[in-house]
């Protein structure tokens, strides 16, 4: 799937977005490396501190559905600039694969693109 086909699967995943309290809309598209596609969207509560991130939605649904290998993540945000996933996200995301690519839309249609090793160069891992 093209970037932009991912981007605009993020973007429809947005208005599904329960973010009364902030506001703020994220969405986001997953793609594994067998094609399929998760998609998400945050999820707030009045317990702020619930709140989900719309990147570990759509992780957790994917691999709760049994996917372990990931090749593209877009998440689009309606603000000025692309925002790039959270430090948590970012953690969540890297138990998988550091080569993950992350594109950062805006619904205006400015891109960023990283690899998730690039974002969190230094990741705690589990080593006994
Ligand atoms: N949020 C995300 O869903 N993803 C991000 O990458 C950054 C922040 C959500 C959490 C909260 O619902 C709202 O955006 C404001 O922080």
């Amino acid at each position: 799937m093209r970037d932009e086909e991912l981007i605009e699967k993020a973007k429809k995943a947005k208005e599904f977005a329960h973010a009364p309290y902030s506001k703020f809309k994220v969405g986001a598209a997953l793609l594994t490396k067998n094609g399929k596609l998760y998609t998400g969207a945050n999820v707030e509560n009045s317990s702020y501190g619930l709140s989900m991130c719309a990147e570990r939605v759509t992780l957790f649904c994917a691999v709760s559905s049994g996917e372990k290998e990931f090749s593209k993540l877009a998440i689009v945000t309606d603000s000025e600039e692309p925002v790039t996933p959270c430090g948590a996200c970012r953690q969540t995301l890297l138990e998988f694969d550091g080569e993950l690519e992350i594109i950062c839309a805006t619904t205006e249609g400015k891109m960023k693109i990283y690899k998730l090793k690039e974002l969190l160069p230094e990741p705690f891992k589990f080593k006994r």
